[in-house]
């Protein structure tokens, strides 16, 4: 077990129906604690830059309209096994096939409208913190 940092986002689904206490509370119950978080309106640039690894799919430009609709928070989490926590807790990436108890089953609309996004590696937690904080950003 080593402590380390993952990314998180609550997505604009979550914003709009009040949801960051909510979602914010299982990531406190999973073990993670919020050692940096700030509520954005993405530009249409970053989103594209954030999810650049999905330019060729059908579904990019849903995906980019969908995370500028409105605002997001972004988050840095620590904890033990960070990335592998954050992943447990948020559940299938569809809610339809998400563990009862997961923040996807729990409180996401759609594949889409999924509530949070969580770094799948630390490799690229590491990219993704970077992406949106300053390291002095960051109090652990
Ligand atoms: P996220 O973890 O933020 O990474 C990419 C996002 O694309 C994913 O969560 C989903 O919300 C979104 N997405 C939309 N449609 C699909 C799809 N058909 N397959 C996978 N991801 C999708």
């Amino acid at each position: 077990m080593t402590t380390e940092r993952t990314f998180s986002i609550i997505k604009p689904d979550a914003t709009r129906r009040n949801l960051t206490g909510a979602v914010t509370k299982m990531l406190e119950e999973a073990g993670l604690r919020v050692v940096a978080s700030k509520r954005i309106h993405m530009t249409r640039e970053q989103a594209e830059g954030f999810y650049g690894v999905h330019k060729e799919r059908p579904f990019f430009a849903d995906l980019v309209g969908f995370m500028i609709s409105g605002p997001v928070v972004v988050q840095v989490l620590e904890g033990e096994d960070a990335v592998a926590a954050n992943r447990k807790v948020m559940g299938a990436t569809n809610p339809a096939n998400a563990e009862p108890g997961t923040i996807r089953k729990e409180l996401a609309e759609s594949i889409e409208a999924n509530s949070v996004h969580g770094s799948d590696s630390a490799e690229n937690a590491a990219i993704e913190i970077a992406f949106f904080f300053q390291p002095e950003e960051i109090v652990g």
